[in-house]
């Protein structure tokens, strides 16, 4: 939608490349351009059943944020002519070597090499060094779901690239080997990723429950009051946490299914009421198994804890629930409202967390009045 602010546009994607554009006469340039969305979970993936497979303890479910500018722009390339596969990260060389990007690799070429040895005529991608250049419109690793756009748009680049046939939902197989919460980028509108129970990890993989036409005027506030990079990483927060928290059991056991069950019942029926309190419901759980973690884990900070009351207050004042907020593993608050209380919950948001003293408005987001990324779902 174009009635925003439209702050976080750094990054604007270029008009894509068509797929297979020979750059130069003598050795052949393949090219794909992509951009992934971030998603912000309303019910949590914390914790691993199996790290390598990156396999979670319990299934989650998120909103793709597809009309908002927190976005992952890739572009992938090979060619006979590069000698080793790189990845440039927002301007700078970035590690190809990790468990999680071989895996990636490793996946997407074994599908292309399938494809190649069914058709002879098809150029051998698959043996091909690869050169992927990505870049974040938004702060990275701020707890903004950064790795989540990451490994979507890295994953969809290649795929393109290699022109494969594989639909959303099995390349969530590959995206989650990335990154747990990227496997649900792939998808627009709501989405599940179902934990699964197969040991290979082959049914851990995100559909979707609903597209974002299917409940108009939903809408996900993204507040930004912190955009440095997070204290505890997801990955290892969350070990910490499987090893250590007793809550975090109970989490599993009985909370997060009957949270599931009630968050796609809530969806199914649009009832904003019940998303509402499912997702404040379940962004408190998931941050008291982080306190419940030796030593503790805190990602929230004063302006998270004033977000929460405001909220409080917004819901009281229109005597019903009007807006929901939700944590990731950082300080930012999201909060989801229905389009037509714009006013009630943007209006009154704003007021009370800048008037804080001590309010420092990020550098990144200087032009804003609050740090803010708006958009429609
Ligand atoms: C709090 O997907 O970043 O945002 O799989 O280790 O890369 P890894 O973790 P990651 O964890 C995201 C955790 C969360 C909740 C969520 O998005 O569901």
């Amino acid at each position: 939608t174009t009635d925003h602010p439209r702050l976080l546009r750094k990054a604007l994607p270029p008009s894509p490349q068509p797929a297979h554009t020979p750059l130069a006469m003598a050795t052949k340039v393949y090219r794909a351009s992509t951009t992934a969305p971030v998603n912000i979970a309303v019910v949590k993936y914390w914790g691993k059943r199996d790290a390598k497979l990156n396999l979670p303890t319990n299934s989650s479910l998120s909103v793709t944020l597809s009309q908002s500018d927190l976005r992952t722009l890739t572009t992938a390339s090979c060619s006979e002519s590069f000698d080793r596969d790189t990845l440039t990260l927002n301007g700078e060389d970035a590690d190809v070597s990790g468990a999680r990007t071989q895996a990636c690799f490793r996946e997407l070429r074994a599908r292309r090499a399938a494809l190649e040895a069914k058709d002879a005529s098809l150029p051998k991608l698959s043996a091909m060094k690869l050169r992927i250049v990505s870049e974040n419109n938004f702060p990275t690793a701020a707890g903004l779901a950064s790795s989540a756009a990451g490994f979507a748009a890295l994953v969809r680049a290649i795929a393109d690239l290699y022109e494969l046939p594989d639909s959303p939902t099995e390349l969530s197989l590959i995206a989650r080997q990335g990154s747990g919460s990227a496997c649900r980028s792939l998808l627009g509108g709501y989405v599940a990723w179902r934990a699964g129970e197969k040991a290979d990890g082959s049914d851990s993989l995100a559909e979707q429950v609903a597209e974002a036409s299917h409940w108009p005027g939903m809408r996900a506030l993204i507040l930004v009051v912190s955009a440095g990079r997070k204290l505890v990483p997801s990955t290892s927060g969350m070990q910490q946490t499987v090893a250590t928290s007793m809550l975090f059991k109970q989490r599993v056991d009985n909370v997060v299914p009957v949270h599931m069950k009630a968050m796609e019942e809530a969806i199914r029926d649009r009832d904003f009421a019940k998303f509402a309190e499912v997702t404040m419901k379940d962004s408190n759980s998931f941050h008291a198994t982080c306190l419940d973690t030796y030593p503790p884990i805190s990602y929230m900070n004063e302006y998270s804890k004033a977000a929460i009351r405001a909220v409080q207050m917004i819901n009281e004042a229109a005597g019903k629930t009007v807006a929901a907020y939700t944590f990731d593993a950082g300080a930012n608050p999201v909060i989801y409202y229905p389009e037509e209380e714009s006013e009630a919950v943007v209006g009154t948001l704003f007021p009370v967390l800048s008037d804080r003293p001590g309010w420092k408005q990020p550098e990144a987001y200087k032009s804003l009045k609050a740090a803010v990324a708006l958009g429609d779902i």
